[in-house]
């Protein structure tokens, strides 16, 4: 096998499987960029009743959908069988255990039958190669407003994009990644391919979970995310305002405060300007909600609820936006947004402007790489394999397995060392992502 020709040939492809929320998915990717195939079985429906994702259900579905899921992906990429692939690749962590267990289950089996190497992913790395993705009949990860403007059997990879993003490291690094999910709110740096250092994390609630736990306040449904955003379209950005909680002052991309009295700047508290803060913002709008109530005014009513979705969107827009724009100046070759809330219209807008401005490139994955899906952690894999692999190929499956087990049981001292990060920001947060790199057995 070669995991190492990044982007030259001969061609790689990994079989990856994701399972570690509620979208069943699989995908095929060459050379960690280009998508063969793409398959994701969404569970929305199930969990609508809930509210949210009910974990026993998602594990549970996860079994069902998971074979024809994945032999799908492998149809669709021409893949007659698991062994022409060189590598299979599983979301191992962070997630729901059970949803996480059905995925990594199955790619054990995967590889231990057909001699594959395995290649544990940390899911919110496979968020970050979102953007260095592209498909031939979809749209190229990066290129100007993807995900809008085409569907998914629209638009085409142009060579632009390929060699932006495969640029060489001094052209494409440092850069700033925005992680924005259901699950984590992260700024990172990263200082080459699988080199990161984290710059600010939320400290409560993640803004995707901020969205959810807002839209079932107003009752707007399920997902929350798309379900605000979907409101806001016919929200009165001026009606009310929402503090912007851990932000300094004089960083604003949306209209200053009109009516509602909450103070505009939340105190930091001692904590780093990089991180977030999520759970304040959404007791501001239950405060709102309750003190309309207390004025005989419904807040539930279509119209309130869409000016409140408004204000809370443009508050964690601004949030977002205003802190992504401040860790850039340190001097980063390009700024990416990925997960989840990287799909909101009004985050992809507002970042762009500001961007543009500024001169500095952004990107965005298409809409349908932004939530949950396995292309991406199929790029994460490669990447990951050719810049800081946990265990060597082998042509092999006895040795693959025995340098899985080896990777599984080594601790952090027994692996490759990496080079130490630079210290150019002056921060005073120097943790890690956690990357979770090895399957327990
Ligand atoms: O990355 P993702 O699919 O799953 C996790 O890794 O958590 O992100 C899901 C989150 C949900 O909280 C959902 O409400 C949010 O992404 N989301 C959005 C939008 N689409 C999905 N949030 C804001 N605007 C959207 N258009
Ligand atoms: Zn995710």
């Amino acid at each position: 096998m070669s995991l190492t020709n990044a982007g030259g040939s001969p061609q790689c492809r990994i079989l990856a499987i994701e399972t570690s929320c509620d979208e069943t998915a699989a995908a095929v990717v060459a050379d960690g960029r280009h998508i063969l195939s793409n398959r994701v079985a969404s569970q929305i429906e199930l969990h609508r009743r809930f509210g949210g994702v009910y974990p026993e259900v998602a594990s549970r579905q996860h079994v069902l959908a998971i074979q024809t899921v994945v032999e799908e992906a492998l149809a669709d990429a021409s893949v007659a069988h698991v062994r022409e692939l060189d590598a299979i690749a599983v979301t191992n962590g962070p997630g729901l255990a059970g949803s996480l267990l059905v995925g990594v289950n199955l790619a054990k089996g995967l590889a231990y039958a057909s001699g594959l190497p395995l290649i544990p992913v940390n899911h919110l790395e496979g968020h970050i190669y979102s953007n260095w993705l592209y498909t031939d009949s979809l749209p190229a990860a990066g290129s100007p407003d993807p995900g809008e403007s085409h569907g998914p059997a629209g638009g085409s990879a142009s060579d632009s994009a390929r060699k932006q993003r495969g640029g060489s490291a001094s052209e494409q690094f440092p850069a700033l990644i925005l992680i924005v999910s259901g699950g984590h709110t992260e700024l990172v740096l990263m200082e080459g391919h699988c080199r990161y250092r984290l710059l600010g994390a939320t400290l409560d609630d993640a803004a995707g979970e901020a969205f959810d736990k807002v839209a079932r306040l107003l009752e707007l449904g399920y997902p929350g995310g798309p379900a605000i955003q979907a409101a806001a379209e016919s929200g009165d950005a001026g009606r009310f305002h929402l503090p912007r909680p851990l932000t300094r002052p004089g960083r604003r991309t949306e209209p200053q405060p009109q009516a509602f009295s909450l103070p505009t700047v939340l105190p930091v508290h001692g904590e780093h300007r990089f991180n977030f803060s999520f759970s304040g913002l959404k007791t501001a709008v239950l405060n709102l909600m309750r003190q309309l109530e207390r004025e005989g005014t419904d807040a539930r009513q279509t119209q309130t609820a869409a000016d409140i979705a408004t204000a809370f969107q443009m508050a964690v827009v601004d949030v977002l936006v205003g802190k992504t724009a401040d860790a850039a100046e340190f001097g980063v070759k390009q700024v990416c947004i990925c997960g989840g809330v990287s799909a909101n219209g009004l985050l992809r807008r507002a970042a762009e402007q500001h961007f543009a401005k500024i001169g500095l490139p952004l990107h965005c994955p298409p809409l349908f790489l932004c939530t949950d899906n396995a292309a991406m952690i199929a790029a994460a894999a490669y990447y990951r394999q050719s810049y800081a692999p946990v265990r060597q190929s082998s042509p092999t499956g006895r040795e693959h397995r025995q340098d899985a087990e080896a990777a599984a049981q080594a601790t952090p001292h027994d692996r490759p060392s990496e080079p130490p990060a630079r210290d150019f920001l002056a921060l005073d947060v120097y943790a890690s992502l956690p990357l979770v790199d090895s399957i327990q057995r």
